[in-house]
């Protein structure tokens, strides 16, 4: 994590969207933590900016209740949230109102702070009028300090809306001051991927068409809607996983060494560097056209179920979701990369909705050995990265049991990240004070948005058949005609 430096001293964070589920579940926890943790800058404001009228002392309060409801277990020590609750303030803003968005900039101006980080957190089909407003209103200028805006996923809701909205925020922003979010690259599992391949030498040599057969990435959760299936009927898991968490994982997975110039100073994160090699994996998919969507691609949606010991409704049944509805809570996607690397080694994508756990992961499997010299044969060799929640490195490889025989035995060697003793940032506070410190590389770059929209169009255009699963399986049994005979679907532990 880079520390708090003078670049970011004196810094206000305007959040528009200052009452939405995101805001209380993830952003305002972050930052209180950045001030805990003395990352925050020295001088620092948090203004919630949203249409519902209220006071500050009243936005004062729901902040507090958000940090309360994420922390259950841990009690708000009263001296931290009271030097916390005074850098919070509120401004009521109609989008839509140019008015309050002077507003908005004489009250930044007369509480003369010199940087100013805009955080839109609300639906994408809010960002270009908010983008329009800043400029109109000069909140987009730098001439005291730098200014900045952090867009949530999903950016766009397809290629064309994702390259208007390019344009648009281009109208107002250089592609310097934009930072497109995407939490998972916050996450420290998910950076520990370019560490495990790129500051070790023992895994780099086998990964690539020669040594593995098969990469399969799963983003599984337990989860349903949790209220938010007006959102997802909107966004589906393509758009909600595919196109922004899972695309990013695979880049990570698949792409070259990022290629300096360090001046003798390695810096491997550095922006361009890295987001340069993963646009170029995104260029690189063999693209799944129309006529291929059916091999290629099974989608579904659960029908009601078990998680765990307790029974769930279907995703039909679940509020604010059309009883017909024909948006998948499933995904399984057999991908290529048309590079020498990779050519022909299938990744495997999937994610879905009230699958058994939650659990995320990376596997690669390895080749088999050429010949069998053992009385039984031996299984393959698994390199599996867990993201969350068991966060760690496993290898998977035989060994001969002890005895007169020569009996294999399925072992493992672990990391686990429990071993370093802390858990490390939040992906938001992290990614919060990367943008506050200019530092791009954990956020998806225009080209990389704009072509993983290109790659995933037909299958948003195209009409797949909807498979069901129930709540609580492993997805629809379609899915396992995307493998070959001899591959299976992992079915990941609960962490
Ligand atoms: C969000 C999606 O981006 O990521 C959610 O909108 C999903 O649907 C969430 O549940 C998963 O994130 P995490 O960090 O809990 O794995």
């Amino acid at each position: 994590m880079s520390n708090a430096s003078s670049s970011h001293a004196d810094t206000a964070i305007v959040i528009f969207g200052a009452s939405g589920d995101l805001t209380k579940r993830k952003l305002l926890p972050a930052l209180y933590q950045l001030v805990q943790d003395g990352y925050a800058p020295k001088r620092f404001a948090i203004i919630g900016a949203a249409r519902t009228a209220m006071t500050t002392d009243e936005y004062r309060q729901i902040t507090r209740d958000a940090l309360e409801k994420a922390s259950p277990n841990k009690p708000l020590d009263d001296q931290a949230w009271h030097k916390f609750s005074e850098m919070i303030d509120y401004h009521t803003l109609d989008f839509a109102n140019l008015e309050d968005f002077k507003g908005l900039r004489d009250r930044l101006e007369g509480m003369g702070f010199q940087n100013w980080l805009f955080y839109c957190s609300v639906p994408p089909s809010v960002f270009p009028v908010i983008t329009a407003q800043l400029g109109a209103t000069g909140l987009n200028d730098e001439e005291t300090g730098w200014t900045r805006i952090i867009v949530e996923k999903p950016f766009g809701v397809n290629l064309e809306t994702a390259r208007s909205l390019n344009d648009e925020m281009h109208k107002v922003f250089k592609e310097s001051q934009i930072y497109r979010i995407d939490h998972f690259l916050g996450k420290e599992t998910v950076q520990n991927i370019l560490a495990l391949r790129f500051a070790n030498t023992i895994f780099e040599p086998l990964l690539n068409r020669n040594y593995v057969d098969n990469v399969q990435i799963t983003v599984a959760e337990d989860l349903g809607m949790e209220g938010r299936g007006a959102f997802y009927e909107e966004a589906g898991i393509l758009r909600d996983m595919i196109q922004n968490h899972i695309m990013q994982l695979l880049c990570l997975m698949a792409m070259e060494p990022p290629v300096g110039p360090w001046n003798g100073q390695f810096h491997p994160l550095e922006a361009g560097a890295l987001r340069d090699e993963k646009a170029k994996v995104i260029r690189a998919l063999k693209p799944i056209t129309e006529q291929h969507c059916t091999n290629c691609v099974v989608l579904g949606q659960y029908t009601a179920g078990n998680i765990g010991s307790s029974s769930v409704p279907g995703y039909l049944e679940e509020e604010k979701v059309s009883p017909h509805s024909s948006t998948a809570t499933y995904a399984a996607i057999r991908v290529e990369i048309d590079n020498w690397r990779w050519a022909g080694v299938p990744f495997l994508l999937r994610s879905g909705k009230r699958l058994p756990v939650k659990n995320t992961e990376i596997t690669i499997t390895f080749k088999r050995p050429p010949l069998n010299l053992f009385p039984q044969p031996s299984q393959p060799n698994m390199l599996h990265i867990n993201i969350q929640p068991d966060e760690g490195v496993t290898i998977s490889f035989d060994a001969k049991t002890p005895g007169l025989t020569s009996d294999l035995r399925r072992v493992e060697m672990d990391f686990n990240y429990r071993d370093f003793g802390n858990t490390g940032p939040s992906a938001y506070e992290r990614l919060i004070l990367d943008a506050m410190n200019g530092d791009a590389s954990l956020f998806p770059r225009e080209d990389e948005v704009v072509a993983s929209w290109a790659w995933i169009e037909p299958l948003l255009t195209t009409k797949l058949p909807m498979r069901t699963y129930e709540a609580g399986t492993w997805g629809p049994s379609e899915a396992n005609d995307l493998l070959r005979r001899d591959q299976t679907w992992l079915e990941l532990p609960k962490g």
